[in-house]
């Protein structure tokens, strides 16, 4: 019989993703979400891509009775994915105290619920964040973790620690803190992708606005960084290669006896692209110009990250497939769509 996973935050970017790939894998995937920055319609997208309708039910996981009544449900969950969380980095500096109280107490909840009902695999969504500016490159998950510049970014190392602590603590725990670089694109049907809400904060959802006609330009923030042409490098990888990181993660914690109680595994493609290369890879993968033009430097960017991949290579046997033209291709597909 399929394995039940529960997917926290399942209808957003990243959890519909997984989500299509858990079902495309043989897994059942159940999923919970407040709905607070994704649309339910994202289930008739999931059903027409997979042929399968998820299991859903709305739950606001800072609300411990909710989350209760909830597991009290399901009783046959094998594994947690756990992606939900508020994300916005701007947004938690202006409201920190809403960032540390939803991200942590529901994190807490479930792993409460999960002692509970004993439930012993989580894979958490973490970030590269955690690094901060590594000293060097390409970054290993052994780089010193540096203080967060946002409440975000800290709201990801507290969740790491909590997740580490009570794995420590509890006999029948295993956890995966997969920490992500930077992932962009959507599925290849651009029936489901990113929907951000106003004025785009990360780049290639503003670079797509701009091509459209949206915007008039794309601020390019900074070009005085020591790098090659000056503007800051990330490790940019395919939302769909991502997606898949996380079954390997699934797959390694529900099959693999020797499995340590908790680890930390990068998940990027190992290459690092500059702004100035990603605008230009944009227009030679879709044929559309992007005006541009420098602007100051972003208050919190880090200069340069990219992910040392070996760790995801050895321990998951996952790497990504799907190169720059298809990530730059998938988001123009999907901004063609969306009606702003
Ligand atoms: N950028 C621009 N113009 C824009 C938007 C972004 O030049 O309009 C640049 C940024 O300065 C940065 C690069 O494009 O150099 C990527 O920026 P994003 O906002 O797309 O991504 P970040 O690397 O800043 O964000 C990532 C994750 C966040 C995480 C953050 C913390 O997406 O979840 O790293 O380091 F919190």
């Amino acid at each position: 019989m399929a394995e039940k996973i529960l997917v926290t935050g399942g209808t957003g970017y990243i959890g519909s993703h997984t989500v299509i790939e858990l079902i495309q894998q043989g897994y059942k995937p159940i999923i919970i979400d407040n709905l607070s920055n994704s649309k339910l319609e994202r289930l008739d997208q999931i059903q027409a891509i997979t042929g399968v309708r998820p299991e859903f039910e709305k739950v606001e996981m800072c609300d411990k009775a909710q989350m209760e009544a909830f597991f009290a449900k399901h009783t046959d969950i094998k594994a947690v994915i756990h992606f939900a969380a508020l994300l916005q980095v701007g947004e938690s500096v202006e409201k920190p105290l809403l960032y540390y109280s939803n991200n942590l107490l529901s994190t807490i909840h479930l792993l409460e619920c999960m002692k509970q009902y004993q439930i012993g695999n989580i894979v958490f969504s973490s970030s590269c964040t955690v690094y901060g500016n590594p000293e060097h490159l390409p970054v290993n998950e052994d780089a010193p973790i540096k203080p967060a510049i946002s409440p975000y970014g800290n709201t990801k190392k507290m969740c790491e620690d909590i997740i580490r602590d009570f794995s420590m603590s509890e006999k029948q725990m295993k956890s995966i803190s997969l920490r992500y670089f930077n992932p962009i694109g959507n599925h290849p049907s651009a029936l489901i992708g990113e929907e951000p809400h106003g004025v785009p904060s990360h780049l290639v959802p503003y670079l797509t606005q701009t091509a459209k006609g949206i915007r008039s330009h794309l601020n390019i923030f900074g070009n005085d960084y020591s790098t090659p042409d000056g503007t800051c490098v990330r490790d940019y990888l395919h939302v769909v290669d991502l997606a898949k990181a996380h079954i390997a993660a699934i797959r390694r914690l529900l099959d693999v006896q020797d499995c340590p109680i908790w680890d930390y595994i990068n998940i990027g493609t190992g290459t690092g692209y500059s702004v100035l290369q990603m605008v230009k890879a944009f227009e030679s993968a879709t044929g559309q110009e992007v005006p541009f033009q420098f602007a100051p430097r972003r208050e919190g960017d880090v200069e340069a990250v990219y992910a040392d991949t070996t760790k995801a290579k050895n321990l998951l046997k996952w790497q990504t497939e799907l190169d720059l033209e298809d990530m730059l291709r998938a988001a123009w597909a999907w901004e063609q769509k969306l009606a702003h």
